[in-house]
């Protein structure tokens, strides 16, 4: 029995509260393909949450439901139905004028306001998110989207008006691409994934769309509102596994943009089975290993409350995580005992509990995979500092806080994603200098210390290896206006309320010499507008 036995012991429920359990069992037995809500009568893919019971034959994860587990050749009609929607870029939305893309989406935003009690209690149930997390990613996903039709009014506003130069006139505006995959990630089902589907759409490129592999069932209320809020085909969505559904679009070489957030590996796997290469655009997210650098003179008050959201909101399971600690030796003795027992705070058990800060996880297998991390670890010198550190129950693993941590060993170079918080000792500087630089990583890191001399000495070289530093606070993406990006293995291009909107689209001009029967054209073209594209129109 461990020391965490007995809270172990009656962590999982006996019952549901009722305003969850009334959602289930969901058997979503539709998907959405060329504008009509169509019927799968194929195999189905059960789902199980993280949260589960124990019965008389052990754990149980408690079932959700189901959802199509799609085929080639219905995956391949839905990029047929996308393809059939741009048309070679001649299609209904995507020479929509954007005042009119945008009502479109505005009219989406509203219905999908009405199903937030719905989808927050899914991402409740199918991820493990707590309560007031999954409240905040779907009001944050609401607010994304508002700010992007407020982007795209910004943008089509300096686009309204002609340049003229060297004796050219010309208007330039942005253009969609083509057909995009989408494909967001488990931890942020929603917000990740809309984070590159509502740009992506709003610039006029039809979209086919998988969800993740945790947070399928969240959209099945999204279905009908796609169908009714965009023109057939506009938006098209695949469910199963990703090799059987995902590999023949890529290799069909009729994916214009993938838009993916996930591994390194799988976004490796899915751009060399496009057949060319060069004209695929992508945006993608992938793995980080942020690390945080406590200086002597850190605030440790502040260290320890920024370090304990970083490390551990969503039990870790964030790619902006910070997910290695380089402690100066001089404090690493009391930030320990503080981390220690500002992890002893933390509440944990179910995601519906009020006010709970860790739940189980999705993933299957995840905690013995954390428990290896650790072995590791200890074998090599470790030790597990703070109290019932690493024990776990079924699918619920307690954070453990692993000191001194060294090259070597595996959580000095793998990425965690869960509740583990490597540190390492440093007395040189230099010393996470050089893991930051040798990383195949460079998405953010964090930066803890009091000396503007100092921390300006380091923000020079380090503003070269990552996309964001973080002084005094957490690694984070928000606010949703400033770029989020990432340098090496961790991004390929950069998102933001207004730079999604760049990426999903491309530049495009119409310029002509500037003669009398040009200026005629042009001044005929735009007074009786003629144009979605040569058009003046101010969009307020
Ligand atoms: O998982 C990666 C997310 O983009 C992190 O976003 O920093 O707002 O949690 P966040």
């Amino acid at each position: 029995m461990t020391d965490l036995g007995s809270r172990f012991k009656d962590l999982f429920p006996t019952e549901l509260p009722s305003e969850l359990s009334a959602l289930l069992p969901i058997e979503q037995n539709d998907y959405l393909l060329d504008g009509e809500i169509q019927t799968w009568e194929g195999p189905t893919e059960k789902i199980y949450s993280p949260v589960g019971f124990h019965n008389a034959e052990g754990f149980q994860r408690l079932y959700l439901g189901h959802c199509p587990a799609m085929d080639e050749a219905t995956a391949l009609r839905a990029l047929a139905s996308a393809r059939k929607a741009w048309n070679n870029g001649r299609g209904e939305w995507p020479t929509l004028s954007v005042e009119k893309r945008i009502q479109q989406v505005e009219r989406f935003i509203h219905g999908m306001k009405a199903c937030r009690s719905q989808m927050v209690s899914l991402l409740i149930l199918e991820i493990g998110k707590s309560q007031s997390d999954a409240a905040k990613e779907f009001d944050r996903t609401v607010e994304y989207m508002y700010d992007t039709v407020q982007a795209l009014k910004e943008l089509d506003r300096q686009s309204s008006r002609f340049a003229i130069e060297g004796g050219i006139i010309a208007q330039s505006r942005r253009s969609p691409l083509g057909v995009t995959l989408c494909m967001g990630p488990f931890n942020y089902p929603l917000n990740e994934t809309f984070t590159t589907l509502i740009p992506a759409l709003i610039m006029g490129n039809p979209v086919v769309f998988k969800p993740p592999r945790f947070g399928v069932l969240l959209y099945h209320a999204l279905l009908p509102l796609f169908r009714d809020c965009f023109p057939a085909g506009v938006i098209n969505t695949l469910y199963g596994s990703g090799k059987q559904v995902v590999g023949p679009l890529m290799a069909s070489g009729q994916i214009d943009v993938l838009a993916f957030i996930g591994s390194a590996g799988v976004a490796n796997t899915l751009k060399k089975q496009h057949p060319a290469p060069h004209r695929l655009r992508c945006i993608l997210g992938l793995g980080a290993k942020n690390p945080a650098i406590v200086l002597p003179d850190a605030d440790l008050d502040l260290v320890i409350s920024e370090a304990v959201t970083g490390a551990l909101s969503f039990n870790g399971q964030r790619c902006t995580a910070l997910k290695i600690f380089f402690v100066h030796t001089q404090i690493a003795g009391e930030f320990l005992e503080r981390f220690s027992q500002a992890i002893a705070a933390l509440p944990f058990g179910m995601p519906w509990e009020k006010g709970v800060a860790l739940t189980p996880l999705p993933e299957v297998g995840k905690p013995a995979y954390f428990e290896g991390l650790v072995q590791d670890a200890l074998a090599q010198g470790a030790q597990v500092i703070n109290p019932n550190g690493g024990q776990w129950h079924e699918t619920f693993y307690y954070p453990a806080l692993v000191y001194p941590v060294k090259a070597g060993m595996k959580l000095w170079s793998e990425e965690q994603f869960g509740p583990i918080i490597p540190v390492v000792p440093f007395e040189d500087i230099e010393e996470p200098i050089r893991y930051i630089v040798e990383s195949e990583f460079g998405q953010q890191l964090s930066l803890f210390g009091q000396d503007p001399a100092l921390l300006a000495q380091l923000v020079d070289p380090l503003v070269n290896q990552v996309c964001r530093i973080n002084l005094n606070s957490q690694c984070q993406r928000g606010p949703d206006v400033f770029p989020f990006g990432g340098r090496k293995g961790s991004a390929e291009g950069t998102l933001s309320v207004s730079d999604a909107l760049r990426s999903f689209s491309i530049r495009t001009l119409v310029a002509a010499k500037q003669t009398e029967a040009n200026q005629g054209i042009l001044t005929d073209m735009v007074r009786n507008r003629r144009s979605n594209f040569i058009s003046s129109d101010y969009l307020f």
